[in-house]
């Protein structure tokens, strides 16, 4: 068995749980609303944040039923930043479905986005209105977006460095999976370092997720991935690969990269150059490789933490971020 289904074995009931709260709390009564809605809250996906958070919780002492709830929040802006990454990137196919522009278009798309949102604002103040997950995740939800923000202004912009795009992750992608942990940790512990160290263990394997994902656009096909494949190239954006990529090739294909990137070049002649391009300069390897490299500062932040099944969960799922193919 993978160690990802190991994983899911070991926390399967409280999934479950999540997987009730999710339907529950996102439920309207007004059946094209619900229709639209389930269409993406039922989407699939590997539930990676509702499990870091019932994990940080359990490896903190926690073993109620709040991390279902605070499991399914995170979800529920996950899913929300999907939809409205969909339309922004013109996506058709999003965890092995038609994405919501594409069935009943932009304006529902973002519509149930921001339903999803309110949703998230209504479940939490159920909650209790004094709680960190409050001030957490509306600092992580506005970074998110700053993240996007800036990916979509610097989308033209053929010299995005290294840094720059390790900074657009780490906001779009990082915070929610790094808040994730840290609302799992706030369940069970006050300690600090223990909240430090689960906080940083998100921000690590957030970024080493956010470049495997931009390593798999190129490599994996659209099945195993539930959405198109080639999407960022097609889209012209700059990902992880292709920043280092134009950080060692010479003038001439740099020249000719730029040139495929812009969408109106023929598809095949650009999947065909960059494809090219990552076999003569390892290009797979080098960014695997990087994203090993910051799942393994996010196992050695666990090192404060105390040795249960709920760490040995987290160290695996740090290496099934690099490892998987979808
Ligand atoms: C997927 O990136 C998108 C994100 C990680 C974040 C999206 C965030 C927003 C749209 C900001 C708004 C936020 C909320 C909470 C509504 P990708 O396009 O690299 O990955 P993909 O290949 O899976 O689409
Ligand atoms: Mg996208």
């Amino acid at each position: 068995m993978s160690s990802f289904k190991q994983i899911v074995e070991l926390i399967a009931d409280d999934l479950t749980a999540v997987e009730a709260k999710l339907t529950e709390q996102t439920a309207s009564e007004y059946s094209f609303v619900d229709m639209a809605v389930q269409h993406v809250v039922e989407g699939g996906g590997k539930r990676l944040r509702p499990i870091l958070v019932v994990l940080s919780a359990k490896v903190c002492g926690y073993e109620g039923s709040d991390a279902h709830t605070l499991a399914a929040v995170v979800e529920l802006i996950h899913v929300a930043s999907l939809v409205h990454d969909d339309v922004l990137d013109e996506a058709a196919i999003r965890r092995g479905r038609e994405t919501l522009q594409t069935k009943w278009g932009n304006k529902v798309a973002v519509l149930v986005g921001d339903y999803l949102h309110a949703r998230v604002l209504s479940m939490l103040v159920a909650r209790r209105a004094d709680d960190p997950a409050m001030a957490i995740l509306a600092d992580t939800t506005q970074a998110m977006c700053e993240g996007e923000v800036i990916h979509a202004y610097k989308s033209g912009d053929f010299d995005i460095s290294e840094n720059e795009y390790l900074k657009i992750i780490s906001f779009k992608t990082g915070k929610l999976i790094a808040a994730s942990c840290t609302l799992g940790a706030h369940l069970g512990t006050t300690d600090k370092q223990q909240l430090e160290a689960l906080t940083t263990y998100g921000q690590q394997i957030g970024t080493a997720f956010q470049i495997v994902d931009d390593v798999l656009d190129f490599t994996e096909d659209a099945d195993k991935l539930g959405k198109n494949a080639f999407g960022d190239l097609r889209e012209g954006k700059l990902t992880f690969p292709i920043i280092y990529a134009r950080s060692v090739c010479n003038d001439a294909e740099k020249q000719t990269l730029e040139k495929v990137l812009n969408p109106n070049t023929d598809e095949a002649e650009a999947i065909a150059f960059v494809e090219s391009l990552f076999q003569q300069y390892g290009v797979e390897t080098h960014c695997l490789k990087a994203a090993q490299g910051y799942a393994n500062r996010a196992k050695a932040a666990l090192a404060v933490l105390p040795a249960t099944p709920a760490r040995r969960a987290l160290e695996q799922l740090a290496d099934y971020v690099v490892a998987r193919e979808s």
